[in-house]
C-alpha cells in the first residue's frame, strides 16, 4: 500500500502556569478538527499540542509555591491533559520543553547557530516583561508609555505590568540579517500566512528593520542551558518555537530520529493566535533559515474571543474584573462537550475576533442541533425502527440512482466542504453540512413518510423515502464528525454503520449509496434535547 501523504499540525504550547481557558482550548478545537479532518481524508496526520514551561515566570511562581520548578510544571500538566481529554482532542503528541528529547534538541539548535555563524556574545540592556517572556526596545516603551498617559513607569506594551531592566551578557541571534531573506519568502510564498491579510501585519514589521535577538539569560537558571556556556539559559521563545522541530525528531540522531523528521518536517500548519505571530512568521522562519532547515508550510492565525454583551451588543475583551470571563466548563455544562465544539467550530469567525454570548450560543444548538440535526436523526430512526421491524429498509438495486431531492444537494457535497475545512472556513464547512440536513428535515415533511406507512400499496415508496433520509443522515454523520466525534459515532451505530467511523476515505464515505439496507436501526436518547434557559 502506497504510504500516506504526512499531515503536521500544532497548536502554540501554553505557557503551563495559566490554566486552560476558552482561548486556548479554541485554538487547540480549531486543530483538532483540521487533525481529524485530514485523518478522514488520507492523510497521516501527528497534532501536536503541549506545554511551554521554562522562563522566569515559572521560576518565580514555583518559588511562591514553595516547590522547586521540576515539582511545580509536573502539578499543572494535569489541567491540561483533563481539559483537552474532556473536549476530545485528539493530539498524538503532547510536547513538554522540559522533556529529554527536547533538551536534547535545544542543544544541537545551539550548536548548529554557532557552526552556522549566526549567534555572538554581546551584551544586553533593556527592558523586558516576565509575563509576556517579551523584549522591548527603549522606543516600544516610551511609546506605550506615552499612549497609555503612563509616561516614565515603563509598562508592559502588551499587558501593562511593570518591565524589568535587564543589563547582562547575552547571546544574540543575528535575525537583522534576515529581513531581505524573509520578505523574499513570504513574496514566493503568499498564503505562508493565513488569513492573508495577517500576512501585511507580518510584512510591514519586518520592512521596519529586524533587530538582533537576545536569546540567552544569566539572571536566573529555570532554562535549557546553552551547551558550550553554561552559564546561560537559553531565552524561553527561542527554546519553545523549536518543539515543533523537536517532536517531528529534530535533534534525534537514532535513524528512527531521521526518518520521522525526514517525513514529518516541515509541518503544514502551526496554529496560532494573532498575538503571537511575529514569533511564528518572522523568529521562527528565520531560525529555520539560519541553519538550514525548510520553513513550515502554513501559520493560521485566530482572532481573539471577547464577549459580546448581551444588555449594549459591545463586544468586550474577556477579563475576571469586569466578571464577563468564561470558562471552557460553564460550556460545557451549558451546550455538553459537542455543543461547545459545535458552537465555537461553525458561529466564530477564526480569522477575525469574534464575540461570543450565552444568547447565541443557545440560539446555535437549538437550531442546529436540537431542531435540525438532532431532529432528523430522532424522527427518521423512529420511523425506520418502527416501520421496518427495527431496521432500516430493503433497498432495491437501482435505489441510489433514482432522482431525489436529497440526493441533489448531496452530490459534490465532499468538495464543497473540503474546500472550506481545508482553509480552516469552519462555518463555511458546516453551513454546507446545514444544507443537507435542513433538505432532509424538509424532505420528511414533503414526502409525509407517516403517511405512506398507512398505505400497504405505497411499500416501495415508503422504503425509497426512507432509504434516502437514512442516507443524508449517514453522510451528515461523516461531515459533521470532525466537528462531533462521538455524535457521528453514536448516530453511525444506531443505524449500524459503525464500521465507518474511522473512515480515512471520507470522499468515498460521501457517495450517495453507500447505505446498507436491512441493518438494525434503534432510536435511542435525544441526541441534543432543546435548551430553554431563557424562559427560566
Ligand atoms: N507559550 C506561548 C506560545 C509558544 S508556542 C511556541 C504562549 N502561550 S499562552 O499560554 O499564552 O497561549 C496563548 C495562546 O492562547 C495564543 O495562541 C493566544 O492567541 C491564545 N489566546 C489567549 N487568549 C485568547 C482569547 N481571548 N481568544 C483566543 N485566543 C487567545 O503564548
Amino acid at each position: 500500500m502506497a504510504q500516506k501523504p504526512s499531515y503536521y499540525v500544532t497548536t502554540p504550547i501554553y505557557y503551563v502556569n495559566a490554566a486552560p481557558h476558552l482561548g486556548t482550548a479554541y485554538c487547540t478545537i480549531l486543530a483538532d478538527v483540521q487533525a481529524r479532518f485530514r485523518r478522514a481524508c488520507g492523510y497521516d496526520v501527528k497534532f501536536l499540542t503541549g506545554t511551554d514551561e521554562h522562563g522566569e515566570k515559572v521560576e518565580l511562581a514555583a518559588k511562591a509555591h514553595d516547590m522547586t520548578p521540576t515539582q511545580w510544571v509536573d502539578s499543572l500538566i494535569p489541567q491540561f491533559t483533563d481539559t483537552w481529554d474532556k473536549l476530545e482532542i485528539s493530539n498524538d503528541v503532547f510536547m513538554r520543553t522540559t522533556s529529554p528529547e527536547h533538551v536534547r534538541s535545544v542543544s544541537h539548535l545551539w550548536e548548529r547557530m554557532r557552526d552556522a555563524g549566526y549567534i555572538y556574545k554581546g551584551s544586553y540592556d533593556g527592558w523586558y516583561c516576565v509575563h509576556e517572556e517579551t523584549y522591548y526596545t527603549e522606543t516600544q516603551v516610551a511609546h506605550a508609555d506615552e499612549a497609555a498617559g503612563t509616561q516614565g513607569q515603563h509598562l508592559c506594551p502588551e499587558c501593562g505590568r511593570a518591565l524589568e531592566r535587564v543589563e547582562e551578557e547575552s547571546w544574540f541571534f543575528k535575525l537583522s540579517e534576515f529581513q531581505d531573506r524573509l520578505l523574499a519568502f513570504y513574496d514566493e510564498h503568499p498564503d505562508f500566512v493565513q488569513p492573508a491579510f495577517r500576512m501585511n501585519e507580518v510584512r510591514t514589521f519586518v520592512e521596519g528593520g529586524l533587530k538582533d535577538l537576545s536569546v540567552s539569560r544569566t539572571s536566573f537558571d529555570w532554562g535549557i542551558p546553552v551547551p558550550f556556556d553554561d552559564k546561560h539559559v537559553t531565552y524561553v521563545w527561542f527554546d519553545a518555537l523549536l518543539n515543533y522541530a523537536t517532536a517531528a525528531g529534530f535533534g534525534d540522531p537514532s535513524e528512527e530520529g531521521k526518518a520521522s523528521y525526514a517525513f514529518r518536517w516541515p509541518a503544514q500548519t502551526h496554529v496560532v493566535g494573532k498575538d503571537i505571530i511575529r514569533f511564528h512568521c518572522v523568529i521562527w522562519p528565520a531560525m529555520l533559515m539560519a541553519i538550514g532547515e525548510p520553513l513550515p508550510e502554513h501559520v493560521f492565525a485566530h482572532g481573539f474571543l471577547t464577549v459580546r454583551n448581551e444588555e449594549t451588543g459591545a463586544a468586550e475583551k474577556m477579563s475576571k474584573s469586569r466578571g464577563n470571563a468564561i470558562a471552557p466548563s460553564d460550556v460545557i455544562d451549558l451546550l455538553g462537550v459537542e455543543g461547545y465544539r459545535w458552537y465555537f467550530m461553525s458561529d466564530v469567525e477564526p480569522g477575525t475576533d469574534g464575540a461570543i454570548s450565552y444568547g447565541r450560543m443557545e440560539q446555535v444548538y437549538n437550531a442546529d442541533l436540537a431542531n435540525s440535526w438532532g431532529n432528523l436523526v430522532s424522527r427518521t430512526l423512529n420511523m425506520s425502527a418502527k416501520y421496518f421491524g427495527g431496521c432500516g429498509p430493503e433497498l432495491p438495486q437501482d435505489w441510489a440512482t433514482r432522482e431525489s431531492p436529497l440526493r441533489d444537494v448531496a452530490e459534490g457535497i465532499y468538495e464543497r466542504y473540503a474546500e472550506h475545512m481545508g482553509a480552516f472556513a469552519y462555518s463555511e464547512a458546516a453551513k454546507v453540512v446545514m444544507e443537507l440536513i435542513h433538505a432532509a428535515n424538509h424532505y420528511i415533511e414533503d414526502t409525509a413518510p407517516f403517511s405512506l406507512a398507512k398505505d400497504p400499496e405505497r411499500a416501495d415508496e415508503l422504503a425509497f423515502v426512507m432509504g434516502n433520509l437514512l442516507e443524508a443522515i449517514r453522510i451528515s454523520a461523516h461531515l459533521t464528525a470532525p466537528f462531533m466525534p462521538a455524535t457521528s459515532l453514536e448516530v453511525l451505530t444506531r443505524m449500524s454503520h459503525e464500521d465507518e467511523a474511522d473512515t480515512d476515505d471520507l470522499k468515498a464515505a460521501c457517495v450517495w449509496g453507500g447505505l446498507r439496507g436491512g441493518l438494525p436501526v434503534t432510536k435511542g436518547a435525544a441526541l441534543f434535547p432543546r435548551l430553554d434557559t431563557k424562559s427560566k
